[in-house]
């Protein structure tokens, strides 16, 4: 494959988050297209003149571009021609806030690059600010941030001057410490020494003179000290990528890999050899445009403290919300206030099954929404009757109601039955009976909760509307036994979700199915979190080969942008429903079409169901190999994973919340597993992996 081509396919910025507002982390990189090693500036360079292999340079470039892009913003700069250093990006200054401090290069042969990349940088509107031009500064590549921000370590003795630290005083609220550099090899301060998010650092103690060393011990406790040794730091362990909780570097030893990881770091390691010959690796071909050293406020300017203390004072504390107050998301990722990143494992019961902030859905919604939002059903819209059509020619189902929450569409399917009881199989007037299942879930409306078996779900809310027979899940003899003359349905979860993921016994929906038909009861499924793609199928109900009379849908049907459901059935059950029984203000609006037309054709075209098909069973079977003394069972269907304790689930969420991944216990001692469908094989891995670790802690 050609350079070019490479470029070509890769090149652009990559990661989806946040391109508008710019708040999320973003990195400058430039391509090797014209990398070469053909002076020597460093002891690398000796020995390497002309020996470099461009191929494999931008092969190995690719791959670190790749992992970098998965986790930021990632932007390119061109390489001009006689700058094969270019590359190299972190030392063309240190920019933060919009304000770049520009690099004046110790050597001749990388001034140029200079004029280069402050062309860049106008361009980009920073405000830049040349350091000391009579004094060296190699920006980034020897000043460091602090985690918390408050110290910017800057190196000298090699490259940088100690005179142009004066000129980084002020530039920021930091405050400038000097480092002195008294090994050649490790010529520039990111060589030697990584600040790393948890507020340690990873460092090589004899790069520096001994005043350095002890200004480092007094800053960094011994337990935040990571010291490496001289075999790791000539890989170039130091000189690593960190993002958060993930840390890419060059190839280390497996000691120092399990340091980092014990305390909780993702550690990838991409093979960087070519740059190596060079005298850098992964933190040198990466510039911070915005590192991520965040305010801990929110962009409304509040703390996450002042929002959760705001929400429980004026909200109703109807929710137990694990403390993560979310501002921002994309995919299976969301951010938190103050910038931490985590994998959505719930991915808001299955109502982002296509991820979030999807784009497609995005741009359904905002074309809409400057178009018309609402007419009510008193008039008719453009969008309603191609909802109607494609979710026909979707599901096979002649006619659909469409509603807003999903309770709402559970509600229209039990008056729809009701009245189809009395006017098509002709039970008396008010003495239709529904049968319902134990441990159901179907929504928090009287009706709803007039027929849950959780107590808490009732208490206090009755009386309750009369007709509802309860019968327990999975048990098809109890169902026979339940139905009478005048029972028009059967509502059923094909899988049940809120009660913990319980799949049937096998067969069970089929028989359920052949029963209802038998005595002319309409089988009634609630795919509302089940369905779209979640189990690995479009419907749960299609694992069984059988044909519901309704189904009910809602949460994916809009991608999680706005609350859609609806009723799907034949004209005999619909067909009930004369003007003025039954409606909702905001049910089937133009915006709310437009945007579920949008999320069912994302679910089509991107293959989720079979996504979750695939991964779901490696999951599955992974989390299933796991031991741990907690664990009872694994068991689910596709992306919809439950893991049984035989312990509480909350300090075990609380403690997943800690290490990035957001799942949230169901029952007390049930953890489900279900992220959006569009999960990354090795997103879904990162998870697992942090999973298992915390399963497997004491
Ligand atoms: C199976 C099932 N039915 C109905 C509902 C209620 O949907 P909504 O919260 O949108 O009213 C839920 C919500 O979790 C559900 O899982």
């Amino acid at each position: 494959m050609s350079t070019e081509l490479l470029i070509e396919d890769h090149g652009t910025t990559a990661s989806e988050f946040d391109v508008e507002t710019g708040r999320a982390l973003t990195l400058l990189m430039c391509p090797p297209k014209l990398y070469d090693v053909h002076y020597v500036i460093n002891p690398w360079m000796r020995g390497n003149l002309g020996k470099s292999n461009r191929e494999r340079a931008m092969r190995q470039w690719q791959r670190l571009h790749d992992v970098l892009a998965r986790l930021a913003r990632v932007v390119l700069i061109e390489p001009v021609a006689g700058s094969p250093d270019m590359v190299f990006t972190a030392n063309a200054g240190l920019a933060r806030a919009g304000v770049v401090a520009l690099s004046s290069f110790f050597y001749r042969e990388r001034q140029d690059e200079e004029p280069a990349f402050r062309r860049w940088f106008e361009e980009a509107g920073y405000h830049v600010v040349d350091v000391a031009r009579a004094t060296p500064f190699e920006g980034e590549g020897d000043a460091l941030f602090s985690a918390d921000g408050t110290r910017l370590w800057v190196g000298f003795g090699t490259r940088t001057s100690v005179e142009s630290h004066a000129a980084l005083r002020g530039l920021w609220d930091a405050e400038v410490c000097s480092l002195h550099l008294v090994d050649e090899r490790f010529y520039h301060l990111d060589t030697c020494f990584a600040p790393l998010s948890d507020g340690s650092v990873m460092y090589f103690p004899e790069a520096f003179d001994a005043a350095s060393l002890a200004m480092i011990e007094q800053f960094y406790m011994p337990e935040q000290r990571i010291v490496v040794s001289e075999a790791d730091a000539l890989r170039f362990a130091c000189n690593a990528v960190n993002l958060d909780r993930t840390i890419v570097l060059n190839c280390i030893s497996d000691e120092l890999a399990m340091t980092l990881r014990e305390r909780g770091f993702d550690v990838v390691q991409v093979e960087l050899d070519e740059f190596l010959k060079a005298g850098g690796a992964a933190k040198c071909l990466v510039m911070r445009l915005t590192p991520e050293l965040h305010s801990g406020h929110s962009e409304s300017g509040f703390s996450a403290e002042d929002l959760i203390a705001i929400e429980d004072l004026h909200g109703a504390h109807n929710y137990h919300p694990l403390d993560v107050v979310i501002e921002q998301a994309s995919g299976a990722w969301v951010w938190d206030v103050e910038g931490r990143r985590y994998l959505d494992c719930l991915a808001a019961y299955s109502a982002v099954n296509q991820g979030h902030c999807h784009p497609a859905i995005l741009r359904a919604m905002v074309e809409q929404a400057q178009k018309v939002t609402l007419t009510s059903r008193a008039f008719r819209n453009e969008q309603l009757p191609l909802l109607l059509r494609d979710l026909h020619e979707l599901t096979g189902y002649a006619m659909a109601l469409p509603m807003n929450s999903g309770a709402e569409a559970v509600e229209t399917a039990l008056k729809a039955a009701r009245k189809w009881g009395e006017v098509v199989k002709g039970v008396a007037h008010d003495r239709t009976e529904i049968i319902v299942c134990a441990n159901n879930f179907h929504g928090r409306t009287i009706a709803i909760v007039g027929f849950s078996t959780d107590a808490q779900y009732r208490a206090g809310f009755g009386p309750f509307p009369a007709g509802f027979r309860n019968v327990p899940f999975g048990d098809i003899d109890a169902l026979r036994a339940a139905i009478t003359p005048q029972t028009c349905a059967f509502l059923v979860e094909p899988i049940q979700g809120e009660a913990g993921v319980i799949v049937p016994p096998e067969g069970y929906l089929r028989e359920a199915a052949r029963l209802c038909r038998e005595h002319n009861v309409l089988l009634i499924v609630d795919e509302i979190q089940s369905g779209l793609g979640r189990t690995g199928k479009l419907f749960a109900y299609q694992h069984d080969e059988i044909t519901p009379d309704v189904v009910i849908v809602g949460k994916a049907l809009s991608g999680g942008f706005y609350p859609v459901s609806a009723v799907l059935s034949s004209r005999e059950v619909l067909g009930v429903f004369q003007p003025g029984d039954h409606g909702s203000t905001f049910g089937g609006n133009p915006l709310a079409c437009a945007v579920a037309r949008a999320a069912l054709k994302v679910i089509v075209e991107e293959r989720l169901a079979e996504r979750s098909a695939e991964l779901g069973a490696y999951a599955l079977a992974r989390l299933q190999q796991m031991r741990s003394r907690h664990v009872v069972s694994v068991r689910g269907k596709g992306l919809w994973l439950a893991i049984e304790l035989n312990t509480a689930a909350r300090p075990l969420c609380e403690a997943l919340r800690d290490r990035g991944v957001l799942c949230k216990e169901t029952h007390e001692t049930v953890i489900r597993i279900a992220p959006p469908l569009v999960i990354g094989k090795e997103d879904l891995d990162w998870g697992l992996e942090r999973i298992e670790r915390v399963l497997q802690e004491d």
